[in-house]
């Protein structure tokens, strides 16, 4: 029996005196490995007559049990160590301000866009959205453009290859939506009114010089109750057009207009000051139009599903690079869409600061 316990003694004080999980490790194996000094005593059994065996086996096994668990306990302590000083080590001052110098900033239609769903929100308008890939129908049809309707040729759109090219009498093409207008045909198919969205996104039209860019963006509103009237129209936007330009007193004209979807249609200028060398908003004897707007038209509520005699409403169209411009000094529409990180360095807005009304919309 002494070797037993000579040898259990060994290996307990080389356990103990182990400071490492790594040799900890390497010493488990040289005890309970398939190798291992213990493993190799177990197989030694074999060739003793069965009382013997009964009796050694016993002892070896309770040995192989305390050598485990000493094993084991040691363990425990190196890795509650280790965590120990790691905490120690790695700390977190989570009193640090965020990174000074942060790079990146928002694109300045981005804003924009933040700064509507702020300013149009607060009027309880919610954001309705619609696919860049439209239907004919959508686009045009249900906003009473019928096919070979003259206000299709002012759209320059994109058609989208059809798929049954050579079947004549296939569905009309896929198109690029040239508007937002759809949205309101989707949004009036899938909600009863009262209605109150405003729908921001990509538009699409084949047109490209220094005003106009193939992709621009349009926010599209559209309200829809009993009793709306153009009173309502012409209030909610000049509480829009205040709010965005943050200026007390807006000059604003209602133009009459046409559009196939609203009768009567009517497009807003701003005054506007072109005299000294930076535009400037709200005063001055210049005008500038941001939008159009009108009373949806009876065809395009049935073409919905509302009877026109109970509801009515308005819409309005406007172009987010527009007013983006005027509102931030931007003179050329081209770097919009150029991706130059100079440019978005220089007009770009802080992602830290998210627009609301009574904070003020931009910093
Ligand atoms: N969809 C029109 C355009 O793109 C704008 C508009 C929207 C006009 C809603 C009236 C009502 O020019």
């Amino acid at each position: 029996m002494n070797d037993l316990s000579d040898l259990e003694a060994q290996i307990l004080n080389s356990v103990k005196s182990t400071q490492d999980l790594a040799t900890l490790e390497g010493l488990r194996v040289s005890v309970l490995g398939k190798k291992g000094s213990v493993t190799e005593l177990l197989k030694t059994l074999g060739g003793l007559d069965p009382e013997a065996r009964r009796t050694r086996g016993a002892s070896i096994n309770a040995l192989k049990d305390r050598v485990t668990s000493a094993l084991d306990q040691q363990r425990q302590q190196l890795e509650v160590a280790v965590l120990d000083a790691r905490l120690e080590a790695e700390r977190l001052d989570v009193s640090l301000p965020p990174r000074p110098n942060a790079e990146g900033k928002l694109h300045p239609l981005t804003q924009t866009m933040d700064e509507l769903v702020a300013i149009f929100g607060a009027m309880n308008f919610t954001v309705a959205t619609g696919p860049d890939i439209e239907d004919d129908w959508h686009n045009f049809t249900a906003l009473n453009i019928p096919p070979e309707h003259p206000a299709r040729d002012m759209h320059d759109t994109f058609y989208l290859k059809s798929q049954q090219s050579n079947d004549a009498d296939s569905a009309p093409r896929k198109v690029l939506r040239t508007h937002t207008s759809p949205v309101q045909i989707r949004h009036m198919m899938a909600h009863k009114p009262p209605i109150r969205i405003i729908a921001p996104g990509r538009t699409f039209r084949s047109d490209h010089d220094a005003t106009h860019s193939p992709n621009f963006h349009q926010v599209e509103g559209l309200v829809i109750g009993e009793n709306i009237n153009m009173g309502h129209l012409k209030g909610c936007l000049i509480e829009f057009c205040k709010a965005f330009f943050e200026i007390d007193e807006v000059p604003l004209r209602f133009r009459p207009s046409f559009f196939p979807f609203t009768e009567p249609s009517a497009e807003v200028d701003i005054g506007c000051d072109r005299s000294g060398a930076d535009l400037v908003i709200g005063k001055g004897n210049d005008w500038l139009e941001i939008l159009g707007c009108g009373m949806v038209h009876p065809k395009v509520m049935k073409n919905c599903g509302l009877d026109p005699e109970r509801w009515q409403g308005f819409a309005f169209g406007m172009g987010i690079e527009r007013i983006t411009m005027l509102k931030y000094g931007l003179p050329d529409l081209r770097p919009f869409f150029d991706a130059d990180l100079r440019w978005l360095r220089h007009y770009g807005f802080s992602f830290l600061e998210t627009p609301s009304l009574e904070r003020g919309l931009a910093p």
